[in-house]
């Protein structure tokens, strides 16, 4: 973004790739980490005298205009958070958007609606894709990458249209990538990894990576049912995925081969009934030892052993990666094992870095100083992927 700005931006229409994919409960923003990762970059171009065309997904759309995906609520907080007035364009590339971009006036932002309302963002037909990307490069003169959470897509505004314009990483892409290399180059040890999250299918390609980096790989939330399950004990009616057994006894196998310590909980708490998210009733879980899970039972966190014991493994690590909540942390009598890994990360002295989406905004919703943490990554599969070592399409469209 430097390079763009030294050969100047004052009066050219840059698009900004964002991602506002924020969490909303009906109109409302839950969490806006996302936006305020990504408005000082908007801010600097805006600055800079650039007319800024801000463009983001949300959630899943159908190809289609579905009110419940409005990107207009983000819109508004973007605007709050710059202090200025942002115009907001109600379709992407339509007669709206062509207005809104055309009626910029220098150092002025507008957002455009929801990108995944428009077909061609999302299709895996390249023409298709390409068409839509076309349309997009009409309404600017310059681009800007800065979706980190997005890289991971080959998606229109994320690979195809940064071939069409004059582009750039944005500042937070820049950080990101800064930070998720280190990881994979020069981390200080012990490197401790905490993984979490519902399904171990989308952690797999990672754990396969990080048995050759990591020293210890710490697992809690819905995934760590099919490991425990791999070695032998019930898990009553906890998330299970029984075809990815195989691949977690492999796993298991590797680790103990490499020295990796892989360390699954020795305790959970349970319940016969998934928790009220929505009134937050009471849970009254009990605690069970994890090979002892009842078969009507459901796991739905950490115990406080495994906290303790995850505690204890992260006081003295080098370097902290962490993906994914320990737990159903929304409902407070099962939010205390992704707490207790929180503030496991602030208590050691390693570098910490947060990443995903469902870990970062955990942190934020349980009250968390995010200052504290060495970083808290915008990107969920994105950063995964990154540690995966996989070309990330949105990245390397910028290189290129
Ligand atoms: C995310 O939430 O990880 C990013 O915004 C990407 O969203 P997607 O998984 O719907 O592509």
């Amino acid at each position: 973004i430097d390079d763009l700005a030294t050969e100047g931006v004052a009066g050219k229409r840059v698009f900004v790739r964002a991602d506002l994919n924020v969490p909303l409960d009906g109109t409302e923003i839950t969490d806006d980490g996302r936006i305020r990762a990504v408005a000082p970059t908007i801010a600097k171009l805006a600055e800079l005298g650039a007319k800024v065309i801000v463009a983001s997904h949300l959630g899943r759309p159908k190809g289609a205009p579905d009110p419940a995906f409005s990107l207009a609520p983000a819109a508004t907080r973007l605007g709050e958070l710059l202090g200025k007035d942002v115009a907001f364009a109600t379709d992407t590339v339509g007669e709206s958007a062509q207005a809104v971009a055309a009626g910029l006036a220098d150092g002025q932002v507008a957002v455009l609606e929801n990108l995944r309302f428009n077909a061609g963002e999302t299709s895996k037909d390249d023409a298709e894709r390409g068409a839509f990307a076309d349309q997009l490069a009409a309404l600017a003169d310059l681009y800007v990458g800065d979706g980190f959470g997005a890289v991971h897509r080959q998606h229109a505004s994320v690979y195809d249209l940064p071939k069409r314009l004059p582009h750039a990483a944005g500042d937070l892409i820049a950080t990101e990538v800064g930070v998720l290399k280190k990881l994979t180059e020069d981390v200080r040890r012990p490197y401790v990894v905490v993984l979490g999250g519902a399904k171990v299918s989308d952690k797999l390609a990672v754990i396969d990576q990080l048995l050759e980096k990591a020293d210890r790989i710490l697992v809690g939330g819905g995934m760590a049912y099919t490991f425990l399950k791999a070695k032998g004990h019930e898990v009553g009616i906890s998330l299970l995925q029984e075809d990815q057994v195989p691949a977690c006894l492999e796993y298991l196998a590797r680790a103990e081969k490499r020295g990796v310590e892989f360390v699954l909980p020795v305790d959970v708490l349970v319940s016969p009934e998934f928790p009220d998210l929505k009134g937050k009733t009471p849970a009254n879980p009990t605690t069970v030892a994890a090979d002892a899970i009842p078969a009507d039972q459901e796991g739905l966190d950490i115990g406080p052993k495994t906290r303790e014991l995850y505690a204890e493994m992260l006081a003295d690590a080098g370097t902290v990666f962490w993906n994914g909540p320990m737990g159903v942390f929304e409902h407070p009598d099962y939010a205390g094992g992704t707490k207790a890994v929180a503030q496991g990360l602030l208590n050691s002295k390693a570098f910490t870095v947060v990443g995903g989406g469902d870990s970062a905004a955990a942190v934020r919703l349980l009250g968390f100083d995010e200052n504290a943490f060495g970083h808290i990554s915008t990107g969920g599969g994105a950063s995964l992927e990154y540690l995966e070592g996989k070309t990330l399409p949105g990245l390397a469209a910028l290189e290129d």
